[in-house]
C-alpha cells in the first residue's frame, strides 16, 4: 500500500482550482465580464445552460474554504487570479479591490501554513480583450505582462510559486479552433496565433515575475497527453507521433529548446502563426520548474483524410471516467520520464489529476471509491516514475471541491469535496478522507 513516506519529507502535496470555476461573484469590486460569462451566456455552449456567476460562492467563502484545505493535511494551494478583477479594462487601470481579495486570500493561506501556488491565468480572459481580438492579438500578450506585473508587484514577497498560463493547448485549440471553449470559435489560423501569443505572453512575463519575486519559484503549466498507436502498423506510429507534435511538443520545444517541432510546423501548412524575431528566445527564458497537468492519454490511428494532424480514434474497452476519458497511470509514469529524457531535468509538478464520476450523496457521505482508486493508483505512478528517476517532485489533486467544469457546466463533479449548490454546504468525499489519511499518516 502506498504511503507518504515512499515520498521525499520536502515532495509537495495539494489540491488545485481555478478563479472562474469557483468564485462566482461576477460583477463584484469592480470585475468585468471575462470571455467565460459571454460564453457561458450565449444558448447551448454550457451543457446545463449554467454559468461562473455564483459557482462555490468561494468570493465569500475563502476563510471556510482555506480552514477545509488545511484540514486536509495539505501543504499547498494552486489557485488562480482572474484577471477581470484585477485589470477590469484588459490593461492599464488596476482595481485596488481585486488585488485586495488576493492579498487577503495568500495571507490566509500562510496564516494555516499552506504554500500559495498562484497561476495568473487560468482562461478568464476579460471580454474586452477578446472584443480587440483577443489571443490572436499579439497586444494581448502585452496585457498579460501588465498583470503579470500588477499581481507579482503586490504578492512578489509571499507567493512561493508562480506559474504563468494553465494548459495554453486548451487555451489556444479548444476556444479558437475547436469552439467547445471561451470564445467559442473555429478557425485554426487564430488557433496557431493564439498559441504563440500564449507562449510569448509567458516569456514577456518569466523577467517581470523574476524582479518583483526573486526568491519564488516561476514556471508554467502544461496539459500533456501521452499519444499510443493503435495498433502496430506503421502508419498509426506516424499517428501517434504527429498526436504528439499538435498537443505536446508544440509547446514542450518552443519553451525548452526556442523553436516549433518541423514536423507540426510542415503539418500546419499555411496556418502557421507570425513569429516576430527575437520571440523563441523570449519564450524559452529559463524556468525554475515545470507544472503538468496529467489526465488521460490518447490512442490514436491514422485518419489520411483529416486535416493535420490527421489522426482519429477507435473504440476499444478501457475503463473509463464520466468524462470518458481513460483512466491509464502508467502513461503519467512514462510520460515524466520522456521529459526528463527529451526535456528537461528541472522538478516537473503535477499540477492537476484527477477524474469526474456520477457521485451520490447518501446519508451524508459520497462513497466515491472510483475517485479514490484513481487518486491512488496515480500517486503510485508518480511513485514509479521517481524510481525511474524522473524528477517528480509534487502533486495537485484536481479539485479541491466540486466546480464549474467549463461546457460541461455543473454536470461534471471532479471535487474530493462534494458541493451543494443550492446550501453551498461543503462534503468530504471518501477520496478526500482516503487523501487526509495518506497525508496524516505516521509511518
Ligand atoms: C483541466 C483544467 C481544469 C479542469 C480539469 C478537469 O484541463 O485545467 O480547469 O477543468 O481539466
Amino acid at each position: 500500500m502506498i504511503k507518504r513516506t515512499d515520498f521525499p519529507a520536502d515532495f509537495v502535496w495539494g489540491v488545485a482550482t481555478s478563479s472562474y470555476q469557483i468564485e462566482g461573484a461576477t460583477t463584484e469590486d469592480g470585475r468585468s465580464p471575462s470571455i467565460w460569462d459571454t460564453f457561458s451566456a450565449a444558448p447551448g455552449k454550457v451543457l446545463d445552460g449554467s454559468s461562473g456567476a455564483v459557482a462555490c460562492d468561494h468570493y465569500h467563502r475563502w476563510e471556510s474554504d482555506l480552514d477545509l484545505i488545511r484540514d486536509l493535511g495539505v501543504g499547498a494551494y494552486r489557485f488562480s487570479i482572474s484577471w477581470p478583477r484585477v485589470l477590469p479594462e484588459g490593461s492599464g487601470r488596476v482595481e485596488p479591490r481585486g488585488l485586495d481579495f488576493y492579498e487577503r486570500l495568500v495571507d490566509g493561506m500562510l496564516e494555516r501554513g499552506l504554500d500559495p501556488w498562484l497561476t495568473l491565468y487560468h482562461w478568464d480572459l476579460p471580454q474586452v480583450l477578446q472584443d480587440a481580438g483577443g489571443w490572436p492579438n499579439r497586444d494581448t500578450s502585452y496585457a498579460f505582462a501588465e498583470l503579470a506585473e500588477a499581481v507579482s508587484a503586490r504578492l512578489g514577497d509571499r507567493v512561493t510559486h508562480w506559474a504563468t498560463l494553465n494548459e495554453p493547448w486548451c487555451s489556444a485549440y479548444l476556444g479558437y479552433e475547436d469552439g467547445e471553449h471561451a470564445p467559442g470559435l473555429s478557425d485554426r489560423r487564430q488557433h496557431l496565433q493564439a498559441s504563440h501569443n500564449l507562449l510569448l505572453a509567458h516569456g514577456l512575463a518569466m523577467p517581470l515575475m523574476r524582479r518583483n519575486a526573486p526568491s519564488a519559484k516561476h514556471g508554467i503549466v502544461l496539459n500533456l497527453n501521452p499519444a499510443y498507436p493503435a495498433s502496430e502498423s506503421e502508419s498509426d506510429a506516424r499517428a501517434a507521433e504527429r498526436f504528439d507534435g499538435f498537443f505536446n511538443r508544440w509547446y514542450l520545444d518552443p519553451l525548452f529548446k526556442g523553436r516549433y517541432p518541423a514536423d507540426a510546423w510542415e503539418g500546419y501548412g499555411e496556418y502557421v502563426p507570425r513569429v516576430e524575431d527575437g520571440d523563441l528566445e523570449t519564450i524559452a527564458a529559463p524556468l525554475d520548474y515545470l507544472g503538468v497537468n496529467y489526465y488521460s492519454r490518447t490512442v490514436a490511428a491514422d485518419a489520411p483524410n483529416a486535416p493535420w494532424p490527421s489522426i482519429g480514434g477507435v473504440p476499444f474497452e478501457a475503463e473509463r471516467t464520466a468524462m470518458g476519458w481513460e483512466v491509464y497511470p502508467e502513461a503519467l509514469t512514462e510520460l515524466l520520464v520522456r521529459l526528463k529524457r527529451d526535456y528537461t531535468e528541472l522538478p516537473i509538478y503535477v499540477t492537476e489529476n484527477g477524474a469526474a464520476y456520477p457521485d451520490r450523496l447518501v446519508d451524508g457521505e459520497v462513497a466515491d471509491h472510483d475517485r479514490l482508486a484513481y487518486v491512488r493508483s496515480h500517486i503510485e505512478a508518480l511513485k514509479s516514475a521517481a524510481q525511474r528517476g524522473a524528477p517528480a517532485h509534487g502533486y495537485f489533486a484536481w479539485s479541491l471541491m466540486d466546480n464549474f467544469e467549463w461546457a460541461h457546466g455543473y454536470t461534471k463533479r471532479f471535487g474530493l469535496v462534494h458541493v451543494d449548490y443550492h446550501t453551498q454546504k461543503r462534503t468530504l468525499k471518501r477520496s478526500a478522507k482516503w487523501y487526509r489519511k495518506f497525508l496524516l499518516a505516521e509511518d
